[in-house]
């Protein structure tokens, strides 16, 4: 798939697409897009040999009955209700990965909100050096290039802005996700999507941040390296059924919109907060693998800036980078 740029066909899908479940005439989408019926007709007829599913009934017009499941821009575009993200959509078949992709056109020059996706992804990148499983055609890997009026110091809050909008985008599709400290998406204790957070700046300005998103989203157990095979999920295994990938890529940049609307406008607090309530990390006795070594202790809560507060044997402890391991639930009550 080329990066493609919208054209009539793109046209005439957003046209059905905005309709929903109603017919549109063959009149009504020639008038306003400035196509003869003939164009119409043979567009239909181009984005049907594509996969698409369109109904074409005499004297009612034409009504879209299905998307294929692919990630590009026909697809994901016409389903979009953003102002700015993935108002520019930048989609491939395979790439190394979509964050380097994305690093790349915000050096460029990309504007905030552009938005890289591929379907497979051939050296995709975790936190912490990981390599991030990413098979062809099953799951979400997208970069959404932002460029935020915040000081580098504040960046990290964006990471938190991106875990609360993933999970709700997972609740929204079904599947009781929770957040572990401080991105990782769990599904009944196993993972179903990570964030990785990149960044370029100076001293006192943020040139572009990089949010990378990756959703297990129809992945069967079989699709995981053995590695995580025994730690990792996919929204589909957890509802028992599959998961419709532009839709919920689309889902996922407007919650992710909203969520980062809510940040610019009032801070971190409701963000601190929604992160709390979605949290499965807090209350928990917890082993921290940071840059310091191992802590363990009690997960008290994030502060201001996102960090964990750990209690452990020597007090509290603030963390800022790690990966955290829950080992026991602590009673509230003490007893
Ligand atoms: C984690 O370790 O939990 C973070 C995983 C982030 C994976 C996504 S997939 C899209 C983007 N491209 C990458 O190479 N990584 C991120």
């Amino acid at each position: 798939m080329a990066e493609v740029a919208p054209g009539s066909e793109e046209m005439v899908l957003e046209f059905l697409a905005e309709a929903a479940d109603d017919f549109v005439s063959g009149e009504a989408i020639s008038g306003k897009l400035g196509l003869s019926r003939a164009a119409v007709w043979k567009h239909v007829n181009a984005l049907r040999s594509q996969g698409y599913r369109i109904e074409a009934v005499p004297a009612r017009g034409y009504r879209l009955m299905a998307i294929p499941d692919r990630l590009g821009t026909l697809e994901i575009g016409p389903l979009l209700n953003t102002h700015d993200l993935g108002q520019t959509l930048h989609c491939s078949e395979e790439l190394p990965s979509t964050n380097d992709r994305a690093r790349e056109l915000a050096e460029a020059g990309a504007v905030h909100g552009e938005v890289v996706v591929a379907e497979c992804q051939t050296a995709g990148r975790g936190r912490r050096g990981r390599a991030w499983s990413s098979p062809a055609g099953k799951n979400l890997y997208l970069s959404v290039i932002l460029r935020p009026a915040l000081p580098p110091q504040r960046a990290p809050e964006l990471t938190l802005v991106a875990s609360v909008a993933a999970c709700d985008a997972c609740r929204k599709a079904g599947v009781d996700a929770g957040i572990k400290w401080p991105n990782d998406l769990l599904v009944e204790g196993r993972k179903v999507a990570g964030i990785l957070t990149e960044l370029s700046a100076e001293a006192d300005a943020v040139h572009w941040v990089v949010l990378g998103i990756g959703v297990n989203l129809n992945a069967a157990p079989e699709d995981f390296p053995d590695e995580i095979r025994g730690v990792a999920t996919s929204l589909s295994v957890a509802r028992g059924q599959p998961v419709p990938r532009a839709l919920f890529a689309a889902a996922l940049l407007s919650e992710l919109e909203q969520w980062l609307d809510l940040h610019a406008a009032e801070g971190f607090g409701p963000i601190r907060d929604a992160w709390r309530e979605r949290s499965v990390t807090l209350g928990r006795e917890v082993r921290v693998d940071g840059d310091g070594g191992e802590i363990a202790g009690v997960a008290e809560d994030i502060d201001d800036s996102g960090a964990l507060l750990v209690r452990g044997r020597g007090g509290l402890v603030r963390i800022v980078a790690g990966d955290v391991r829950l080992v026991g639930r602590v009673d509230p009550a003490g007893a």
